[in-house]
């Protein structure tokens, strides 16, 4: 569908009723109002819990939840849904591959990420690195933000069993390599971990092509609910690990000495999930397919090279990241002015911004600084937001320059 981008905030109601100029959109993105209409229409008529009731009522909640399941699948191009795993977060998904792949390690064996990771691809794997007294190799950054591919190629050898990497950098925006980084790891036999948390719901995903063993993405960065995360895992790996989690919906049989794990992927979600999460995510992902991927990456791409230009102007400002494979998002230093007294300043224009180190201080140290200022665009803003944004960073520059 060819969207009129003018008229995209009317899907968004936060937008309207408040006057902020919301720039924070890979902290989490706002909700279209078919999200929203989907939660409440679940609570108000389809509640009931999943896989356990022998009523309609259950039966519908069950089809929707397994629907939901199917879009994730089709949306991310997974071969089945019984390879989608609903999580609480990225983060949780991050962790469970983790700790899945715990038995794969013997000492000595080595895990190679980077130096762009945000915190939770990083201490999943300085933990398991800990326990199973693996080594860890963190790939640098070059002056543009990009990871330097000679240096990943180098860092792989016989002993390197996980690769673990972002698709898109939440401080830089850089689109990382994804078929070539996939491509190395696996010729040389390693799992290939990615974190999808800023990638998927801006550029096409494919966990198809790439051929990865583990992605994991939020519900809530892609327009879907808080509280639910996606972990993609290879369909052929599935039964060779045991799940973490125990207890309900997990197993087919139970006897005192003995139990069966159930189908997959019910195998690995114990308890009773987020259905009305996982509903709303279906939503998003209509939402998203609606409007079309490559349709709302070609869009953040053109909003943030207005934004890029219109930096570039300001000698008090520096970015950093500046790869030509970027999503939308930026993050800058403005000269004698912490990040911090940026945010705050910007914020009685009623402008959202995120300021610190992000969740990736190993990184944002390895750039020379303590706190970066962020923005992150989506569909939703415009021009105007930018030209506020600027007024407003060049008042808060003179304002504090001139004392
Ligand atoms: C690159 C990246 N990975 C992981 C996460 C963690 O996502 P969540 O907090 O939804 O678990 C984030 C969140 O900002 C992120 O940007």
């Amino acid at each position: 569908m060819n969207r009129d981008w003018a008229n995209i905030r009317k899907d968004f109601p936060i937008l309207n009723d408040t006057s902020h100029v919301y720039l924070d959109s890979a902290a989490t993105s706002q909700k279209p109002q078919s999200v929203i209409n989907a939660i409440t229409k679940y609570y108000t008529n389809q509640n009931a819990n999943i896989h356990r009731g022998i009523y309609s009522l259950s039966e519908e909640a069950t089809m929707l939840y397994i629907a939901s399941k199917e879009a994730t699948a089709s949306f991310i191009n997974a071969s089945s849904y019984r390879s989608i795993i609903y999580t609480r977060n990225a983060t949780e998904g991050l962790n469970m591959s983790a700790l899945l792949l715990e038995n794969e390690l013997e000492e000595g064996d080595e895990i190679v990420t980077t130096v762009m990771e945000h915190h939770s691809n990083l201490i999943p794997w300085m933990k398991l690195a800990q326990r199973k007294k693996c080594k860890i190799t963190y790939v640098k950054v070059n002056e543009i933000g990009e990871i330097d591919m000679e240096e990943f190629k180098n860092s792989l050898n016989s002993k390197t069993k996980i690769v673990a990497f972002s698709h898109i950098s939440n401080v830089l925006g850089t689109i990382n390599p994804i078929d070539d980084i996939c491509q190395i790891a696996k010729r040389n036999g390693a799992y290939i971990v990615i974190d999808g948390a800023q990638a998927v719901g801006h550029i096409p995903v494919d966990v198809g092509k790439y051929d990865c063993d583990f992605y994991a993405f939020s519900s809530h960065k892609m327009f879907g609910p808080t509280g639910l995360g996606v972990l993609y895992i290879k369909e052929e790996l599935l039964d060779r690990f045991d799940p973490i989690f125990y207890g309900g919906e997990m197993v087919s049989h139970v006897a005192l000495d003995e139990f069966k794990y159930n189908e997959l992927p019910w195998k690995f979600e114990a308890g009773t999930p987020h259905i009305a999460g996982g509903i709303a995510l279906h939503a998003a992902i209509i939402y998203l397919q609606e409007i079309g991927i490559e349709n709302i990456e070609k869009r953040n791409l053109q909003l943030l090279q207005i934004l890029q230009t219109q930096l570039q102007d300001l000698p008090y400002i520096k970015m950093y990241g500046t790869s030509p494979q970027k999503s939308s998002v930026v993050s800058f230093t403005m000269d004698g002015v912490h990040s911090h007294d940026i945010a705050s300043l910007l914020d009685r224009d009623h402008i959202c911004i995120r300021a610190g180190n992000h969740c990736a201080e190993p990184l944002v140290h390895s750039l020379s600084c303590n706190s970066l200022a962020r923005v992150s665009l989506h569909i939703y803003n415009n021009e105007e937001d930018i030209q506020k944004l600027l007024i407003s960073l060049k008042n808060i520059y003179h304002k504090l320059k001139n004392g």
